[in-house]
């Protein structure tokens, strides 16, 4: 039914039974990948390999002609959104991300437009377009974007930030202004992601990457109130016997292992969670699918701590559907390459027993 080779990804998405579990990892396409370092010489910076759909199509195609991996997700970045918005994103040489201009009142808010995902941000329509049909139904493809409030994390601090101040203080007096940017946010995010299904992505996944920095109350309020927003405006389709007319949605907030049933509650298809959650302690196992969760450090070390490792992951998962096995967060550029070989493999190679049917 199904034009894609290994739906395994999918149909675990939807609670569906596979032989093992499928695995892809956050960062897949990477600095780890001597491969990638290379591309990224070649093309000058990290921006242009975004905006050039070849060059984003061979990154995101890097990691699966190296490895069994079970899905592909689109190279890009989730400051896309924030730099379409006139933000002018750059990567120095070796910083994290910053941008030209920054917003610090009601007024600057007041004046941000919604980018409109077919002009500003066609290269990534294009990109995912291309990957696509390079893939021709080898796996299946994610769009992605970060998060609402994510992304107003690095909008208000101007980059990356560790104690996150300014947006903090917006949050405690000024918090109406947050609301206009966190909402403008969820409808920009919520046409780029719609764009990207329109384009061939065929599931979908929010990082919000800076959520769990947040107070409980808070975090419902400013971050998961925002994407509940957006997943309500999502095409997703209807689910059928064709596993791919329906478009799952993953939700991710890094540190939100305490708060997981409100984020069930949304009608989000699985939820990401980092290596802080024992995953034998999800209940609601098997009615949503759960993404997670090995701690990315455990590639440092050896074949036999990765091997013991993924068996505790698999046994606190047990034998439930809708297992999505993947890092507790992304992979660090400094992983040895043979280490994540063998990480997959194990995950497949173990996980077979768990599945009987
Ligand atoms: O997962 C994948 O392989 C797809 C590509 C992808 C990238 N960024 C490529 C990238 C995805 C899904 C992202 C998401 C992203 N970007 C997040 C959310 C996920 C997470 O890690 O929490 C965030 C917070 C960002 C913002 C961002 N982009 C930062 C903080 C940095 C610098 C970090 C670093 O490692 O230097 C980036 C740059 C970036 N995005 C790189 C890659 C491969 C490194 C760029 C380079 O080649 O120098």
């Amino acid at each position: 039914m199904s034009q894609l080779k290994n739906d395994r990804y999918l149909r675990a998405l939807q609670c569906q039974p596979t032989d093992y579990t499928p695995i892809w990892m956050m960062r897949q396409a990477g600095r780890y990948l001597p491969e990638y370092r290379q591309l990224r010489a070649k093309s000058g910076n990290f921006m242009t390999m975004c905006q050039t759909p070849e060059l984003a199509c061979e990154a995101t195609l890097q990691p699966l002609k190296r490895f069994d991996l079970d899905a592909a997700i689109i190279f890009s970045d989730i400051l896309t959104i924030p730099d379409a918005m006139g933000f002018g994103l750059y990567f120095g040489a070796s910083e994290g991300p910053k941008f030209t201009k920054s917003i610090s009142c009601l007024s600057d808010i007041k004046q941000l437009p919604i980018p409109d995902p077919m002009q500003s941000l066609k290269y990534v329509m294009d990109a995912i377009s291309l990957t696509k049909k390079e893939l021709n139904g080898k796996v299946p493809l994610i769009g992605f974007s970060g998060s609402p409030w994510t992304l107003a994390t690095y909008m208000i601090e101007g980059g990356s930030s560790k104690t996150f101040t300014k947006i903090k203080k917006m949050l405690y007096d000024e918090p109406q202004a947050l609301h206009l940017l966190l909402e403008k946010l969820a409808h920009s995010v919520a046409l780029y992601l719609n764009a990207q299904i329109q384009s061939g992505a065929q599931s979908i996944m929010i990082f919000d990457t800076w959520g769990g920095v947040l107070s409980h109350q808070s975090y419902q309020t400013f971050s998961l109130d925002y994407m509940q927003l957006v997943l309500s405006q999502l095409k997703q389709g209807k689910k059928s016997e064709d596993i791919t007319s329906y478009i799952p949605v993953t939700l991710f907030t890094k540190g939100g292992g305490l708060w997981l049933d409100s984020i069930i509650n949304t009608g989000c298809d699985a939820v990401g969670v980092d290596w802080t959650v024992n995953l034998s302690q999800i209940t609601q196992k098997g009615k949503i699918a759960v993404q997670g969760n090995l701690e990315p450090c455990v590639l440092y070390a050896g074949k036999q701590v990765i091997e013991s490792n993924v068996e505790v992951v698999l046994n606190e998962f047990g034998h439930h559907n809708g297992h999505i096995f993947n890092l507790g967060h992304g992979i660090q550029q400094d992983i040895p390459v043979e280490n994540v070989q063998h990480l997959i493999e194990a995950v497949h190679r173990q996980s077979k027993r768990f599945y009987h049917d």
